[in-house]
C-alpha cells in the first residue's frame, strides 16, 4: 500500500483563487491492477490554463472535479509496474495528479530520457509552454526582417521564448511584463527591443504609440484585457494576431466586452487565430530539432521559478495569477 501526499481541488473559486479552494490530504492508494503503473511525482507544472478548469465552465479541458486531485503536466519516475510499456525505473511526461504518487494506466504518458537536461526543462524551455511559443510564433505571427511584434507575460514561460523567436526572425519586438525587474531582464537577456511594465502603465495605447511607432505586426497574445484591445488599435494592415491565452481574464467574473470597431478586422485585413497546443503534437519533433538547438547553442535563454515542495503548490500557483513567477513556474515534488 502507498501513501500518497495530494493536494485536492475543495472548492471552486469565484473570482480570485484563494486558499481554502485547495486541500491537502494523505490517501491511500489502491494496488495496481493489470496494466497499471504507480508513478512518483519529481517535477509538477503550474499552468494558467488550470484556473478556468477550477470553475464548471465548457472549456476545451473538462473541468477539475471537486474532492479529487487537480491534474497537470509532470515529470515522474515508474516506481512499481504492471504494464509491458513501462519498467520500473522509467523518468515518464504526462498529466499526473497534483500529489506525489499516481496510479496510471500509462495512456498519454510518454517516456524521456532523463540524462542531459535538467527535468524541469521537459516542463518549460524544451516543452509544451516552449512549444506553445514556436508555433504562435512560427505558424501564425510568422514575422518577417524589420517588422514589429508584440507579446505580452513577455517573460512568462511562454512569452520568453515567444519573443526570442521573434528576435531570431529579425523583427523588431516589444513585451510587457509585471515588474521592472522583468522588463530588464526581457531587454537585456532576452533581446527584447523595449519592454514596458505594464503594472505601472496607466495609459497602455500612449506607451505602445511611442515604442512601437510602425504601428504592430504581429501580435503574440499571453493577456487579453486592455493590453490586447490597445495592440489590436494599433495593427498594420495584414497584421496577425496568435491567441494563445487571456491571462487577465481567468479571474473575471465579467470578462472586458470585445475591442472596439470590429470591422478594423476587415479595412486592416487581419487574421485573428486562436489555437491549442494540444492540437498540433505531429509537429512536436519539428519544434524539438529547432529550439533544442537553441536551447544547446546558447541562444535561447529561459528563466524558471522552482518552488520546492507538493504542499506549496496552491500558494505557488495563486502567485501565478498576480505575477510573483518569473519564468516557467514549477513545482519540485520529490
Ligand atoms: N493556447 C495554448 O495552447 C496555450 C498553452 C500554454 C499557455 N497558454 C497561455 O499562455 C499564456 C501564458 O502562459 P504561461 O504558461 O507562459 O504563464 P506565465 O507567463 O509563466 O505566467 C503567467 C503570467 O501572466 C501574467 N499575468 C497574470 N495576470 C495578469 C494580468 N491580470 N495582466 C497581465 N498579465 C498578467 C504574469 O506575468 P507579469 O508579471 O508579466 O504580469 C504571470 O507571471 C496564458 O494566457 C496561458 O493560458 C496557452
Amino acid at each position: 500500500m502507498t501513501e500518497a501526499r495530494q493536494i485536492v481541488l475543495a472548492r471552486r473559486p469565484e473570482g480570485d483563487v484563494t486558499a481554502d479552494c485547495f486541500r491537502a490530504e494523505t490517501a491511500t492508494l489502491p494496488a495496481l491492477g493489470d496494466g497499471q503503473i504507480l508513478v512518483r511525482t519529481r517535477f509538477l507544472s503550474l499552468d494558467p490554463y488550470m484556473r478556468p478548469r477550477m470553475t464548471e465552465l465548457r472549456s476545451y479541458t473538462p473541468p477539475f472535479e471537486l474532492d479529487k486531485p487537480l491534474t497537470g503536466g509532470s515529470v515522474g519516475e515508474v516506481v512499481e509496474s504492471k504494464n509491458p510499456r513501462y519498467a520500473k525505473g522509467d523518468t515518464v511526461i504526462g498529466m499526473l495528479n497534483w500529489a506525489s504518487h499516481t496510479v496510471h494506466d500509462g495512456k498519454g504518458l510518454r517516456k524521456i530520457e532523463a540524462a542531459g537536461v535538467p527535468l524541469q526543462a521537459h516542463l518549460g524551455v524544451l516543452g509544451m509552454p516552449s512549444f506553445t511559443a514556436w508555433y504562435g510564433i512560427r505558424q501564425i505571427c510568422k514575422p518577417k526582417e524589420g517588422e514589429t511584434v508584440f507579446v505580452s507575460a513577455a517573460t512568462g514561460a511562454v512569452g520568453q521564448v515567444a519573443g526570442q523567436l521573434a528576435k531570431l526572425s529579425g523583427a523588431r519586438v516589444v513585451g510587457c511584463a509585471g515588474g521592472e525587474e522583468k522588463c530588464q531582464w526581457a531587454v537585456r537577456e532576452a533581446g527584447y527591443d523595449a519592454c514596458f511594465n505594464h503594472k505601472a502603465e496607466r495609459d497602455v495605447g500612449a506607451v505602445l504609440d511611442k515604442l512601437c511607432p510602425q504601428g504592430i505586426d504581429a501580435d503574440f497574445e499571453n493577456v487579453g484585457g486592455r493590453i490586447f484591445h490597445a495592440v489590436f488599435a494599433r495593427l498594420n494592415n495584414f497584421g496577425r494576431v496568435a491567441f494563445c491565452g487571456a491571462i487577465s481574464e481567468y479571474q473575471d467574473a465579467k470578462p472586458l466586452a470585445g475591442p472596439e470597431k470590429m470591422f478594423t478586422i476587415v479595412q486592416r485585413r487581419l487574421t485573428l487565430q486562436g489555437f491549442i497546443i494540444s492540437d498540433h503534437v505531429a509537429l512536436m519533433a519539428e519544434f524539438v530539432n529547432e529550439v533544442g538547438g537553441l536551447v544547446k547553442s546558447g541562444k535561447l535563454k529561459a528563466r524558471e521559478t522552482v518552488v520546492d515542495g507538493l504542499d506549496r503548490a496552491p500558494e505557488a500557483f495563486m502567485g501565478l495569477l498576480k505575477g510573483e513567477n518569473f519564468g516557467k513556474l514549477v513545482v519540485k515534488v520529490g
